[in-house]
């Protein structure tokens, strides 16, 4: 007797039905589209970080200080990981989305406390941009690690299928991250689109290159000097796309407020002092709400 297993993931639908329509629960209502003719196809700032320790950092550091202010999103080459390790990354991705889906089921989980790791031998020295952001503030370079407590890396791996209609859905919706700052590894298939100034602007890959955004808990922390922006991930017909997130996270008991130094009559705080653990859960508790969650922590 044949047995029927139910088919849960989206990829393997595409996959093995060769389906030239999009499933009906995945159609936006005709005013959330991505309206895909509007996008822009521009460019975020992309820094080289051969010489952050060296002679030019001041430099280096200025225009990681302007990418945040002014775009919230950048890119950086010469980071240190060595392209093999990247390429190593994408193939243990890929390799695991290619494994039967019962294997990859064994994985599955829709809660978002749960922790399931995945080991990999990726370190892009987080600790050193996190340094070089919080010097761009006119920080200590100390002072946005030392806020923190535990703090921990979050990777997931994404995968977007090839999708027969992408105008009527999304691979991601638009959303800022909660987190301190996200570090995106994608591979070459274009998809992330990145807002900057009403427009939705086509963020095309790089090769070896890092994608870096500021999350939530910087646009605090720096008193909205520095935007977490929102962005997108789009499907297109022909391609499957894998990006690799890795979510830079404070511990959730680690207390969240505009740095002291920032503040002046004149610009006075303009968030509430909350625990990461508190804003976390009012993230994920808010549904699928298009505005974002730091409106709820604003100083009254
Ligand atoms: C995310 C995200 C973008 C992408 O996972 O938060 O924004 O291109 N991903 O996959
Ligand atoms: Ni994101």
């Amino acid at each position: 007797m044949a047995t029927i297993t139910k088919r849960l993931l989206l990829s393997d639908l595409v996959s093995t039905d060769n389906i030239d329509q999009v499933p009906s629960n995945y159609i936006r209502p005709i005013t959330q589209r991505p309206n895909l003719q509007n996008v822009v196809h521009d460019s975020i700032p992309l820094i080289n970080l051969d010489q952050l320790f060296g002679p030019n950092r001041a430099k280096i550091i200025e225009q990681i200080g302007l990418a945040c202010r002014e775009y919230g999103f950048f890119q950086v080459k010469n980071h240190s990981v060595p392209e093999s390790t990247i390429s190593n990354m994408m193939q243990i991705a890929r390799d695991f989305f290619n494994l039967p889906e019962q294997e990859r089921l064994k994985n599955y989980s829709d809660d978002p406390t749960k922790t399931t790791r995945l080991s990999t031998s990726f370190n892009i020295r987080t600790e050193k941009l996190i340094e070089a952001i919080s010097e761009s503030l006119g920080l200590d370079k100390d002072y946005i690690s030392g806020q923190l407590g535990n703090h921990a890396q979050h990777m997931a791996l994404n995968y977007y299928p090839p999708c027969p209609q992408p105008d009527l859905t999304y691979g991601l919706p638009g959303h800022t991250d909660l987190n301190l700052i996200t570090i995106l590894l994608q591979d070459e298939v274009p998809g992330l689109q990145v807002l900057r100034n009403g427009h939705w602007v086509a963020v095309d890959p790089v090769p070896n290159t890092f994608i870096i955004n500021i999350g939530d808990q910087i646009q605090v922390m720096s008193n909205d000097k520095y935007k977490s922006v929102l962005h997108r991930a789009v499907v297109n017909c022909d391609k499957e796309r894998i990006s690799i997130p890795t979510f830079y996270c404070p511990s959730p008991d680690a207390i969240i407020r505009p740095a002291p130094e920032l503040l002046t009559d004149d610009e006075p705080a303009v968030y509430k002092q909350f625990t990461y653990g508190e804003y976390y859960e009012k993230f994920w508790n808010r549904g699928l709400a298009t505005e974002s969650c730091l409106d709820m922590f604003m100083a009254t």
